[in-house]
């Protein structure tokens, strides 16, 4: 038998792949306008990374991790898990290459895979890319909004249409530990009823239950977070929404948006759209300060604040909302040589076109003209040039237009810099 895809994996194949670099070619020119630098971590980390990262509590790492065994140093076997999510590396290559010490703000993206062992559905793989930014260095509330505003920009320059923006605040400890409290407190009559995830969670993380699908009949008139978030608190969500507004970046609050990761403070956002089956979620992110000092940064612990987007997602709700991206020609020439010596001339023309900066191809099959046409038409080539050894003797080659039919003759010393003054114009 064949050897097939691991279960919940993709092959990303020319004809779909050209939409993933438009897609991804987005992020990296947006990024740029942001100022917003690349970085790349390792596909797999220690495992407590993700354990002190992510949380231990997080479904992400009690149950989705593809965690392996192999040897460290002297042979003593180290536990390494594949990435699940962006953020904990980042924080890590932070802390590890001190860019605390830079006087700016660091601003870092990535583009890359994730790993999570979960159930597939549409949208939901055990492998997926993310497109992130983690901003570290700065508690002012304008970068949350500008984390929030890069990602609805992005969404909204790819044509994706209807995104909405929920945000919320998660405080800080010392307000969701109260809140826990009051969670504890509204849940208990209903304790034995919740499912069997919720009860684990009651105790070691409340918080999780309202975003439990099972169990949402049990958390109407739940008590919400922003009624136990402290002065400072209040005020920062205050002044993230004030930033908002005045980038003209719509948003809902959200009181009942709790994220699956365990590091948020403050800000926490979510973008949804519909189109994805059961699947309303898009992207998210918050602000996460104290998980640099937990990674390790000690003294430097410094705030931060990112986003996370599913690549997979945003060209599902691109496909769902039949939205057409920019189409790559493939080729702006194919060559056709027919006959032995105007083969030869096809192969140094074609090395030369290519010198020069054009995308050009001719056949390797031997095929008849007929064939080759066709897959100039498939290629979408914008020209097609002729060469039989007649016009060879002649030192000429007849160029087709492919978009409107014209033909012309020109000479062979000269055809280069013409497709190139073609191309140019
Ligand atoms: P997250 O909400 O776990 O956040 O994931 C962000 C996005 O990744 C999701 O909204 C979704 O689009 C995509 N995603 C997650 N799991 C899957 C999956 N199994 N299949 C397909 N797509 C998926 C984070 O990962 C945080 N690191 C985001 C962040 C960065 N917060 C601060 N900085």
């Amino acid at each position: 038998m064949s050897i097939q895809k691991p279960k919940g994996t993709q092959d990303l194949l020319p004809g779909e792949i050209e939409k993933w670099q438009y897609v991804e070619s987005k992020a990296r020119e947006l990024c740029q306008r942001f100022n917003y630098r690349e970085i790349r971590t390792p596909i797999f980390e220690n495992t407590e990374l993700f354990q002190r990262g992510v949380g231990e509590t997080t479904d992400i790492v009690e149950k989705e991790m593809y965690t392996f065994e192999a040897k460290g140093d002297r042979n003593k076997p180290l536990s390494f898990s594949l990435r699940p999510e962006g953020t904990a590396g980042v924080v890590r290559a932070y802390v590890e290459n001190k860019l605390f010490g830079e006087p700016d703000v660091s601003k870092l993206f990535y583009i890359g895979p994730m790993f999570r062992y979960e159930q597939p559905q549409a949208g939901r793989y055990r492998q997926f890319h993310q497109f992130g930014i983690e901003a570290f260095g700065s508690v002012d509330p304008s970068i949350d909004a500008e984390v929030i505003a890069l990602g609805y920009t992005f969404y909204n320059e790819l044509g994706i249409k209807n995104v909405t923006v929920d945000v919320n605040s998660v405080g800080t400890i010392a307000c969701r530990d109260v809140f826990k409290l009051k969670l504890q407190e509204f849940f208990a009559p209903v304790k034995d009823q919740l499912c069997s995830d919720c009860q684990s969670r009651y105790d070691r993380n409340p918080m999780r239950i309202l975003d439990c699908k099972v169990d949402q009949k049990f958390c109407e008139g739940a008590p919400t977070i922003l009624e136990y978030l402290d002065e400072e608190c209040t005020a920062h969500f205050a002044a993230v929404q004030e930033h908002l507004s005045a980038m003209n970046i719509p948003y809902r609050i959200n009181p009942r948006l709790v994220r699956g990761l365990d590091y948020y403070t403050h800000t926490a956002f979510e973008y949804k759209a519909a189109g994805i089956g059961a699947i309303d979620t898009i992207g998210g992110g918050g602000r996460y300060n104290g998980l640099v000092g937990q990674i390790g940064g000690g003294s430097n612990d410094q705030p931060g604040v990112g986003l996370g987007l599913g690549l997979e997602r945003t060209l599902l709700i691109l496909q769902a909302q039949n939205v057409d991206l920019p189409v790559v020609k493939l080729l702006d020439i194919y060559l056709v040589g027919l006959g032995e010596a105007a083969e030869k001339e096809v192969t140094k023309q074609l090395q030369w076109l290519r010198l020069a900066g054009l995308k050009a191809e001719k056949d390797y099959l031997g095929r008849k003209i007929k064939a080759q046409m066709k897959s100039a038409d498939r290629f979408k080539a914008s020209y097609v040039a002729i060469l039989g050894d007649d016009e060879l003797e002649r030192g000429e080659i007849t160029i087709k237009s492919m978009v409107s039919g014209e033909q012309q003759t020109v000479k062979l010393d000269q055809f280069v810099a013409h497709m190139k003054s073609i191309k140019l114009n």
